[in-house]
């Protein structure tokens, strides 16, 4: 996949998008044609275990990045710039050509930063936008684009970023009408977390879908595929009895 296959797929055919942090879920994406695989910087929550994201640096970013790498053949990998990593056009460049050389072949910046995003475009840097709730800059996660408002500034939002020439938009947390009136505005193909049905792709982070995430309280949206934490649980603790009753490791795990 590249960009410009993404770009055509609007109003052909739905797109999916999945977070992957590691090779080992980026290869099962890969060989389920999942479109894209988003390096996200949701790797701060659900892989460093902090309460949000602002603390994910280039680095940390970096890293991941080239795991995934190391999995993929053909989806799409699109790596979040972290907070920080846009502060100038300056940094924004410079950061985002270190993703490229890491193995993306696209980078994500939350809100309408147009300043930086329009240099990334410039040089050849293909930027997925990001709208509606914000994780890098917010306070609360909560819905947006409740008030008149707050819709109309997320609904200009995106339509700069499509002006702009950016291939996708995130539309993070916001009511379904106000994500379907954006798909229909915008050119570009909008892959919607909390926006409802109408967008022209979906996104989730790849360890909600999986249930790995045990039992803490999950965003309305989220849909659990699987419950891997209840899958992991019990091969622990049968691990943990086996070794101590002394049934593993049996005859057929020993070299002789
Ligand atoms: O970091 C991330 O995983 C994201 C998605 C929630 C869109 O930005």
């Amino acid at each position: 996949m590249n960009v410009d296959e993404i770009r055509n797929l609007k109003e052909k055919r739905k797109i999916t998008m999945l977070t992957a942090y590691d090779f080992q879920i980026a290869r099962i994406l890969d060989e389920n044609e999942v479109d894209m695989i988003l390096v996200g910087d949701s790797l701060g929550m659900v892989f460093q275990g902090n309460p949000d994201t602002k603390k994910v640096t280039m680095s940390a970013m970096l890293y991941h990045t080239r795991a995934v790498t190391q999995g993929v053949k053909r989806t799409l990998i699109v790596s979040d710039m972290p907070i920080h990593s846009y502060d100038t056009p300056e940094e924004a460049l410079s950061n985002a050509k270190h993703l490229l050389e890491a193995g993306a072949q696209a980078v994500k910046i939350e809100g309408n930063q147009s300043t930086v995003i329009k240099v990334l475009l410039e040089n050849n840097i293909p930027v997925m936008g990001h709208v509606g709730l914000l994780p890098q800059t917010a306070e609360k996660y909560r819905v947006q684009g409740k008030t008149p408002q707050e819709a109309d500034q997320i609904w200009r939002d995106a339509l700069q970023l499509d002006k702009l020439g950016v291939f996708s938009i995130v539309l993070e947390c916001i009511p379904k009408w106000l994500a379907r009136k954006i798909t229909h505005d915008v050119r570009t193909p909008t892959i919607g977390i909390g926006a409802g049905k109408y967008c022209d792709g979906q996104v989730l982070v790849i360890t909600e879908l999986l249930g790995l995430v045990g039992k803490e309280p999950l965003p309305k949206f989220v849909k659990k595929y699987a419950n891997l934490h209840e899958v992991i649980d019990k091969a622990v603790t049968e691990f943990v009895n086996e070794v101590q009753s002394g049934k593993y490791p049996e005859k057929c795990h020993t070299y002789h």
